[in-house]
């Protein structure tokens, strides 16, 4: 696919059918994510991928997708074909920075973000650029949906859990939610020589 094609279909599904991802496609997904730069190259980002029909539904559970269905909301991860979960050990940069050929630079410390957690982002945009690219659908959850994401699929207590990424044949859905919401306009967005006041979005809005 053509990646302005790429870039302009991507948006975030959040309903599938339950036809199965094909495990090439899928292997592609998941080498394009492992593409992703990293701070001193670290590579502290490390997925789960999941598939079977009891982790979809210890996710489903974990995230009370029947509270959501009874709002009126879609069923999503108990169909998504795929859910790929979204880690990094700031470990992995913390020893990295540590490292003869790091200690002029900067620490972590000093970082004005944890660069982990823009590397985890970093991922997270491949992963889903490359679904898009395959035909199939991606959807974003955070961990602050679950109770307990990372324990569930045993990921050690010392990295972050960003959330998952949910893969799978897109079903056309209603657009509610944030999904209404209009795109900033690049005279708000994109400052060309020097710090432009456009109008601020207030938080409502
Ligand atoms: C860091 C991050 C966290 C997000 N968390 C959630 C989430 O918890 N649940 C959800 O349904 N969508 C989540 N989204 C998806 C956004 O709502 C979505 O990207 C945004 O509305 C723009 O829509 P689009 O991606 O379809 O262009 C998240 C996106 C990002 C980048």
């Amino acid at each position: 696919m053509d990646f302005r094609d790429v870039l302009y279909r991507r948006r975030m599904i959040r309903r599938y059918t339950p036809e199965p991802v094909d495990a090439a496609a899928l292997d592609r997904i998941i080498d394009a994510g492992l593409r992703a730069p990293s701070a001193g190259f670290a590579q502290g980002v490390e997925f789960v991928v999941l598939t079977s029909d009891e982790s979809r539904s210890a996710l489903a559970i974990a995230a009370n997708e029947t509270k959501f269905i009874e709002r009126g909301f879609e069923p999503w991860l108990s169909v998504a074909p795929v859910h790929i979960v979204v880690a990094v050990d700031p470990d992995v940069y913390h020893h990295r920075y540590a490292q003869h050929d790091k200690t002029s630079s900067s620490t972590p410390s000093e970082w004005s973000a944890p660069y982990w957690s823009v590397d985890a982002g970093a991922a997270l945009m491949l992963l889903l650029m490359a679904t898009t690219n395959e035909g199939l659908a991606a959807g974003f959850l955070g961990t602050h949906a679950f109770e307990n994401l990372g324990g569930i699929v045993g990921i050690p207590a010392r990295f972050e859990t960003i959330g998952l990424v949910t893969i799978g044949h897109g079903d056309p859905s209603p657009v509610v939610g944030s999904a209404r919401r209009v795109r900033r306009p690049r005279s708000e967005t994109v400052h060309r020589d020097r710090w432009n006041a456009g109008r601020r979005i207030s938080p409502g809005s």
